[in-house]
């Protein structure tokens, strides 16, 4: 949750309150950022220079080829400094990727060179089969199980080229924009003339008396030491160290990914003509109040992953920098984009994924950066969530009202209130007299609670989280170095833990444990292992701070400047409350942790929501196209939430929000304190049943979500896949972004995001037939757009003619209460007359898993005859074990595990099989070897719809090879 303008406590300039709108002058545009505006000045100077040439080559003489074959290293130089010395590393990985790393050797200081070791899994495995061939121009290396991907080093300028098939596919440096500022002393500056910009910004300009490098770096100094913005001053004691490199993308025209942006999945353009957007995208970790609907403006999170795709190719490019970040995108045609990347400090240290196609990109950025782990299985229920239940009786009632209604929840909330003084973890007495009761209460039912607990810690002397930080000396130091260092937040005057410090760690991990002892360390005495942690304003969020964050030049363990790790602070405090909340249980359970800021590897650490959205239909479409893009990055656990944060949705709004909440990975309904109550049973009828409708809907398909979770574990392929990830050779699909299937189910989904809608039209790329999920209504594909119904009450989702998808139609109260409920099989056959899919299904508790302790089938569907059809269930973890990129725990299997048996045990078993598109009368079904007469009803194919064959009971065991022959 945001403040309402916490600035205008503190400044009063700022004390009359704007009416509610983003506010664009908190936050600094690229022209008001020193080391953007040089970035961008350089971009422009090499479009207005003739024979503009990168200043940066290879000295030939330092090349070594060291680690057997596959890393190179060499010296590099800028003609501007021949004093300093660069050094160039780049490894070819085992899986083809490519690491681009350049540092500054000898500098006056060091660059950080830290952000791989929080965000990878793993050091990289080197490829043990590269050749280097070196030559007067240039070292090139072949390599690809075809022998078709190359890298060209060119040595002056310095250029670095990836190729596959013959064609270049991601060129470094090829306009010549590398810039790796130096450190340097700051001389004696002549007399600093600042003008005010225009938005507030100051540049600070010293010209340079004789400058040989004007042509590159500009004949004027641009705010290279201290630098003041607004009322802030940032002190920038190292000075200039910016870092900038252009990237292009010959022969791929769209690229997506960077997020966390509100904008369209396919990123618009920043600059050349006609540029959709005038400020590049950037990226910093940023509490942004209102933000728009369309803006390349940084949110909450930062994921520097982009894909660049065409009908051809997929490749994609890691820049692993943890500082500010901004991205400029241009088309220089239609089968081309060029992106141009200033970071503000650290080293240059960028990943080549080579694809060549979207699967390929997923696996080797899971292998870098890690897959989701198995969620626990409550965290893919509805969460209900507000700002806030104000008391315990609250809590109980809402809980009570759920249960009255006969409808399902798996969590209910608590926002910042609970805490007195939002001091977390300290109950407030008065509202919260009885937690654990509460909990207890909240539990009985199978449910959780989610509870706030916020990095930012109350400076009270009373408050034993804060002295505990304080006594471990562990919280961030302002620019001195010296002390702790303080801002305002929630709580008013705070501080923050540096969770960079290893020492907060252990710490960290005490407090969570409930019922810590008597006269050990203090821990958070009156919760339960049935609470999990909601870690929101992480970025962080400092309301008094320059961009409502915390100083640039804080200070924070091993002496790095919070400029240095900004993007990755968030990460750690959500890694650090997820191992935490696993800990606190003996043996682990898998935690719940929701976060708000995020980096790339996140996604090992629980799920994230977009932040404060507002209750506009804008809002709630970009709302898909950000957990899109969250999704190609690597963290498919996202969600919105739904009926927005901050207004108050109109019935027809709130009904479409929960339709667009249900089909998305984290389903959680949430609102700002002044808003009215909403939560389902408040509405009127009609739509009170249609969201009681969605909401059993999204129970019903718990078995789909989790076992595409399964698959983001083992694959890495994310949860919801765009039109490219799935048609990744159709091009009319790559700028759709309002459609996505889920996971490999097949299941394809176009929530409608507009008022007033009674139909819409939905894009089927592909030669199949597609179902409607709730009519069998059938559309034939092959790239057509279709009209489909979508009126509220009607949600437009499809099967793809193939599949098999399992469910749960049995309502209840709670997901934990579905465990040994049977399943239904909606068989939804291909134009052949074929389908097969798979379930996947494990304790949703324990890591168990990890041991072998799951079940995991496949159902096909198989013509046998030209007039029978075989529908048949095997086990696939004995089958075929997975070959893991992140998580390897899935590859071990026990087909005799005690969950199996268990499962075996309670009877669950598939209760009823639905065939869709059938092509025949049938005569008779049986069970395949006993042969045995099924029961079964049948429903001959009708002009709009397709034929329904319901067979009811096959006496099919979820955990039993069977086989229903049906003959027609
Ligand atoms: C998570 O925390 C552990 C310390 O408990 C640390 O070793 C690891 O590097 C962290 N990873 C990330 C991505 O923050």
């Amino acid at each position: 949750m945001w403040a309402r303008s916490v600035l205008g406590l503190v400044s009063l300039a700022l004390v009359v309150q704007d009416s509610l709108a983003f506010k664009a002058h908190d936050f600094k545009t690229c022209s008001q950022s020193g080391f953007c505006r040089r970035g961008r000045a350089l971009a422009k100077r090499s479009l207005e220079t003739q024979s503009w040439q990168s200043p940066y080559s290879i000295d030939p003489s330092t090349i070594s080829i060291v680690d057997g074959q596959a890393v190179f290293k060499a010296g590099v130089k800028s003609s501007l400094y021949p004093d300093i010395n660069f050094g160039l590393e780049v490894r070819v990985q085992e899986d083809g990727a490519v690491r681009v790393r350049m540092d500054e050797v000898g500098g006056l200081h060091k660059r950080y060179d830290e952000a791989a070791s929080w965000s990878l899994i793993a050091d990289p495995k080197i490829s043990q089969s590269i050749q280097w061939k070196a030559g007067k121009k240039d070292i090139r290396a072949v390599y690809g199980s075809k022998k078709d991907i190359g890298v060209v080093i060119t040595y002056e300028p310095l250029q670095i080229t990836l190729s596959r098939g013959g064609k270049d596919q991601v060129v470094l440096n090829g306009r010549g924009l590398l810039h790796m500022e130096h450190f340097r002393k700051k001389e004696e500056a002549p007399a600093v003339e600042a003008t005010p910009t225009p938005e507030g910004g100051e540049e600070q300009v010293v010209v340079k008396a004789d400058n040989p490098g004007a042509w590159f770096e500009g004949a004027e100094e641009d705010a290279l030491w201290e630098e003041t913005w607004g009322q802030w001053t940032d002190s920038k004691p190292k000075g200039p160290e910016s870092l900038s490199i252009d990237i292009s993308f010959p022969n791929h025209g769209v690229v997506y990914g960077i997020p966390q942006h509100a904008t369209r999945l396919a990123l618009p353009t920043t600059t050349g003509e006609n540029a959709f957007f005038s400020d590049p995208y950037r990226l910093y970790n940023a509490d942004v109040f209102e933000h728009l609907a369309s803006s390349p403006v940084s949110l909450y999170g930062s994921i520097p992953l982009m894909h660049a795709h065409s009908e051809e190719s997929t490749v994609a490019v890691f820049d692993l920098v943890a500082s500010e970040t901004w991205i400029d995108v241009s088309h220089s045609s239609d089968k081309s984009t060029e992106t141009h990347w200033i970071s503000e400090s650290g080293i240059l240290d960028l990943f080549i994924l080579p694809g060549p196609d979207p699967d390929a990109v997923f696996a080797q950025y899971a292998k870098l950066t890690g897959t989701a782990p198995l969620p626990a299985a409550f965290g893919l229920g509805y969460h209900q969530c507000r700002w806030n239940y104000v008391s315990s009786e609250d809590v109980r009632t809402v809980q009570k009202r759920f249960d009255e209604e006969n409808i399902p929840v798996d969590v209910l909330w608590l926002d910042i209130e609970y805490a007195v003084d939002h001091e977390y973890f300290m109950w407030n007495e008065k509202t919260f007299p009885d937690p654990v009761e509460m909990v207890n209460d909240v539990a009985a039912t199978g449910r959780k609670m989610v509870v706030i607990v916020d990095p930012h810690l109350k400076r009270d002397s009373n408050y034993p989280a804060f002295t505990a930080a304080q006594d471990l000396k562990v919280l961030v130091k302002p620019k001195s170095g010296e002390g702790e260092y303080e801002g305002w937040c929630w709580p008013g005057s705070s501080s923050w833990v540096d969770f960079f410090n290893p020492a907060a760690w252990d710490w960290w991990k005490s407090v969570f444990k409930p019922y810590q002892l008597e006269g050990g360390s203090w821990s958070w005495t009156k919760s339960t292992e049935d609470v999990h942690i909601w870690n929101d304003m992480n970025e962080p969020s400092v309301f008094n701070g320059p961009e409502i964050t915390m100083p640039k030049d804080n200070i924070h363990y091993g002496g790095w400047e919070h400029r240095d790790i900004h993007n990755i602070n968030g990460m750690l405090y959500s890694n650090l409350t997820y191992q935490a909340v696993a800990a606190r249980s003996d043996p682990p359970k898998r935690p719940f942790v929701l976060t708000r800021a995020f980096y790339a590897g996140s996604q090992r650490f629980g799920a994230m929501w977009t932040g404060d959205n507002m209750g506009t239909w804008e809002h709630m479409a970009v709302g898909i196209k950000m957990v899109l893009a969250n999704s190609i990055g690597g963290f498919s656990f996202a969600g919105s939430d739904v009926g927005g944060f901050f207004g108050n949705p109109e019935p027809e709004m709130l009904v479409r929000w929960y339709q667009v909440g249900a089909m998305a990975p984290f389903f959680r309904a949430h609102a700002h304190i002044d808003t009215k109550r909403r939560e389902p049973y408040l509405l009127a009828s009609p739509y009170k049943d249609i969201v009681y409708g969605i909401l059993r809907l999204r129970y019903s398909m718990l078995p789909v979500w989790y076992t595409a979770f399964r698959e983001t574990t083992v694959t890495g392929r994310p949860i919801l896949r765009p039109q490219y990830v799935v048609f990744p050779k159709d091009k009319n699909g790559f700028d759709i972004d309002d459609q996505y299937f889920i996971g490999s189910s097949g299941l394809l989904v176009k929530p409608v995001t507009e008022k007033d809608v009674t139909e819409t039209t939905v894009y089927f790329s592909d030669d199949q037939v597609y179902y409607d999920y709730f009519t069998f209504a059938t559309y034939n594909g092959k790239g057509s757009h279709v009209k489909v119904p979508a009126a509220l009450h009607q949600l437009p989702l499809f099967i793809r003619g193939g599949s098999i998808v399992s469910t749960r139609e049995r309502p209840r109260r709670a997901s934990s209460l579905m465990k040994y409920d049977p399943f239904t099989l909606r068989v939804a056959l291909s134009k052949d007359g074929e389908a097969k899919g798979d379930l996947y299904l494990d304790d949703g508790e324990t890591y168990n898993h990890q041991k072998g302790e799951y079940v995991w089938r496949e159902f096909v569907a198989a013509k046998k005859t030209r007039n029978s059809l075989r529908i048949s269930s095997h086990d696939l973890g004995s089958l075929k074990p997975t070959e893991a990129v992140g998580d390897s725990s899935l590859t071990t299997y026990n087909p005799k595990n005690s969950y199996a048996k268990t499962l075996d045990e309670k009877d669950v078993r598939v209760e009823k099989i639905l065939v869709l598109g059938l092509k025949g009368n049938p005569k008779s079904v049986k069970v395949e070897g006993t042969g045995e007469d099924l029961a079964f009803e049948f429903m001959p194919a009708m002009t709009r719809a397709a034929s329904t064959l319901v067979i009811k009971d096959p006496r099919a065991k979820i955990t039993d090879d069977w086989t229903v022959l049906i003959q027609y």
